[in-house]
């Protein structure tokens, strides 16, 4: 159905090149509705395949999805294996779709912590999709930003002890690509949803400059009509990173 938010999108300016998600809310949708927490994150699997068709239609060039937190593992055991479960059907289901989508998934995080199947899968995912041009995806997975901070803090000291690096040379290029996010420019726009208001230690150092929108909508009935809506909120703002709008005089 030809969306007349995607049209003021397209004629409203700057599209964002990478957009950054906190899916969040698929508990408290189950929960409101008497059913397991489980199928909040299923349905949450509708909503990831909306944004994903959605990014595609916009023309952004990264999407990238907190699909599992660090803290996560702290949930119950049933919990995780069901996101676990969910990641994997993911992986199986929609790698045909995204390839013919033109859809290429990374997988970004402490993949280490995750059982062997899963890992498998989303690994297999990242294959099947590779050399896709359209849209770049990223599934962060067992990822936390400031455990991402500290091992890039390991990495670039190791450097400096091999005598590779001096200190002096630590500058944002060296940290940048010591990161997970090596290579990908910093989101634009981050939405999270459910009408929480926090960064829940998610990409910590990449979001510094990043414009914010915070939906109300929980995850599981957001759509790509939400997306298209978080994009024109996005270039209805005024980006200075720090400096003063173009236009206004010295004084
Ligand atoms: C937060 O909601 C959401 C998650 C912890 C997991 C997100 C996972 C999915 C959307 C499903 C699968 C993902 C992919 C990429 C296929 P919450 O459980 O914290 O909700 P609550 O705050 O209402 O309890």
């Amino acid at each position: 159905m030809p969306s007349d938010r995607l049209d003021r999108v397209r004629l409203g300016g700057v599209v964002p090149s990478h957009v950054a998600v906190i899916m969040d809310g698929n508990g408290r949708w189950a929960g409101e509705r008497g059913l397991p927490r489980h199928l909040g994150h299923r349905e949450g699997m509708k909503s990831v395949r909306e944004v994903v068709e959605g990014s595609v239609e916009a023309g952004l060039d990264n999407l990238t999805l907190f699909a599992f937190s660090t803290e996560n593992w702290k949930r119950p055991l049933q919990e995780v294996s069901a996101l676990m479960g969910l990641l994997q059907l993911y992986a199986r289901k929609e790698a045909a779709d995204l390839r013919r989508q033109g859809v290429e998934v990374h997988v970004l995080g402490d993949l280490d912590r995750v059982d062997e199947s899963t890992r498998s899968a989303v690994e297999q995912l990242a294959e099947r999709t590779r050399g896709g041009d359209r849209l770049r995806l990223n599934l962060m997975i067992s990822y936390g930003g400031r455990e991402e901070l500290l091992r890039a803090a390991r990495a670039l000291a190791d450097r400096v002890r091999s005598g590779e690096l001096q200190s002096s040379e630590i500058d944002d290029e060296a940290l940048e690509d010591s990161l997970f996010t090596r290579g990908l420019p910093d989101p634009d726009l981050l939405i999270r949803t459910s009408g929480e208001h926090r960064l829940s230690n998610f990409m910590l150092w990449q979001l510094a400059y990043t414009e914010l929108h915070m939906s109300p909508v929980y995850w599981p009935e957001f759509d790509r009509e939400h997306l298209f809506e978080a994009i024109l909120d996005y270039q209805r703002r005024d980006r200075r990173f720090g400096r003063v709008s173009a236009g206004v005089q010295a004084s």
